[in-house]
C-alpha cells in the first residue's frame, strides 16, 4: 500500500530519492482533483516522475487508492497546498513541468489573496522550474486567463511558449473532470503555455526548518495557576497569526499544554506548545512539541515566545530569563 504523504510527514526539502526508485524528471501537477490527469502523465510519461499538490482529503484518497490499484510507482500525490510544497518542499530549478488544470473555479476579484495564480505564486513556481521548463495552465474562464496571462508574462525568467496569448485546443491533451463539465455548460477551455526562458528567475530559495524553539522564564505561578488563568487570545507577530486556544494541565508534573494555530503566508500547523518545570524551582521551559508532525517555522518561534510573553505578563514577579528564539 502507498505509504499516505502531506507536507508535515515529509522531508523538507522532498528527498526525491526517497520517493521514487529511479531518479528522472519530475514533473507536477497543482490541484490534480479525481487524479485522473495525474495517472495519465504517470502513464503516458514513464521517463519522468510525477508529484501532485491536492488541498482536498476526498481527491487524494481518490488517487491514492487508483495508483495502488495500478501499481504505479513514478507518481506520488502528497496533501499539500501549492504554496506551501512550492516554499518548503520544492528547491529551486528541480522541475521540468507544472500542470494546473482549472484552478479556482470561483474566480472572482475579491478573492484575490486565495487566489493560486497570484504574482508571489507564480514566482515561487518560476524559480523551481529547470532552464527549458514548462507550465501549463487550463482554465474555462476568459477573466482567468487574462490575469493569468498577464501575471505570467510580468514574471522574469518566463515567456510566452504559444504565438497567442492561449490556444483554445491542445491536440491530444487528456480531458480533466473540470474540462469536460465546462465543456458540458457550453464554456470554452483557454490553455496557456510558458516556458522558462535564459533570462533570472526570481530569487526564492527553499524555506527550511529552523531550530526548535524554547525559553526559560521564572514564574511564581505553577502550572495549574496559569492554566486557570488562560483565556483564548489571538496574537500577530509579524506575518504570523497565532491563535492561541486552549490551555491544559497535567498538575501533578506541573506541566501545562497549550494548544496553538499558527497561520503563516505559507503555511498554517495545529500543535501544542509545552511548559515545563525545571529543576530549578519557580523556573520552567517553554517549548514547541512535535505534536501532528510540527514543524519549526518562523510561526512557531514566535508562538513560543508568545506564550512566553503571556506567562510572563501573569504575575509581576514572572520574567523570561533566556531565549532560543530565532
Ligand atoms: C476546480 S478543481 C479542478 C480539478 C482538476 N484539476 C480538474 O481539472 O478536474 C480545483 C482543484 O484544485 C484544488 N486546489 C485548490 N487550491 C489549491 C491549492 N492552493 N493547492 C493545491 N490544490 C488546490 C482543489 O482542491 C480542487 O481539487
Amino acid at each position: 500500500m502507498l505509504k499516505k504523504l502531506n507536507y508535515l510527514n515529509v522531508s523538507w526539502p522532498l528527498d526525491f530519492t526517497a520517493l521514487f526508485p529511479v531518479a528522472r524528471p519530475i514533473i507536477v501537477e497543482i490541484g490534480f482533483g479525481n487524479g485522473n490527469y495525474l495517472i495519465h502523465l504517470a502513464q503516458t510519461r514513464p521517463d519522468c516522475n510525477i508529484l501532485g499538490f491536492e488541498v482536498s482529503s476526498q481527491s487524494m484518497t481518490k488517487a491514492e487508492n487508483k495508483i495502488d490499484r495500478l501499481k504505479l510507482t513514478n507518481v506520488r500525490p502528497i496533501h499539500s497546498s501549492a504554496e506551501t510544497a512550492l516554499a518548503h518542499l520544492l528547491e529551486p530549478e528541480t522541475v521540468t513541468e507544472f500542470h494546473i488544470n482549472f484552478p479556482d473555479p470561483w474566480f472572482k476579484k475579491r478573492h484575490h489573496r486565495r487566489r493560486l495564480i497570484k504574482p508571489d505564486t507564480v514566482a515561487l513556481m518560476t524559480s523551481r522550474l529547470i532552464r527549458g521548463g514548462m507550465l501549463t495552465l487550463a482554465t474555462d474562464i476568459v477573466e482567468y486567463a487574462e490575469l493569468a496571462h498577464e501575471t505570467l508574462s510580468n514574471t522574469s525568467g518566463l515567456s510566452n511558449a504559444l504565438e497567442h496569448p492561449w490556444a483554445r485546443q491542445m491536440p491530444g491533451r487528456f480531458c480533466t473532470k473540470y474540462e469536460a463539465k465546462a465543456y458540458r455548460e457550453g464554456r470554452r477551455a483557454h490553455f496557456l503555455v510558458f516556458r522558462r526562458d535564459e533570462t533570472a528567475a526570481p530569487h526564492a530559495p527553499v524555506i527550511k526548518e529552523v531550530a526548535m524553539p524554547h525559553l526559560f522564564l521564572h514564574s511564581p505561578l505553577n502550572a495549574a495557576e496559569l492554566v486557570e488563568r488562560f483565556e483564548a487570545q489571538r496574537v500577530r507577530d509579524g506575518e504570523a497569526h497565532i491563535a492561541l486556544l486552549r490551555a491544559y494541565v497535567d498538575a501533578r508534573r506541573d506541566e501545562a499544554a497549550f494548544e496553538v494555530v499558527v497561520e503563516e503566508p505559507t503555511i498554517d500547523q495545529h500543535t501544542m506548545i509545552l511548559l515545563s518545570p525545571r529543576a530549578e524551582a519557580n523556573q520552567y521551559i517553554v517549548k514547541m512539541t512535535n505534536l501532528g508532525k510540527a514543524r519549526p517555522t518562523d510561526g512557531m518561534h514566535r508562538a513560543v515566545a508568545a506564550v512566553g510573553a503571556w506567562v510572563a505578563d501573569q504575575h509581576p514577579e514572572a520574567a523570561i530569563m533566556e531565549t532560543k528564539l530565532r
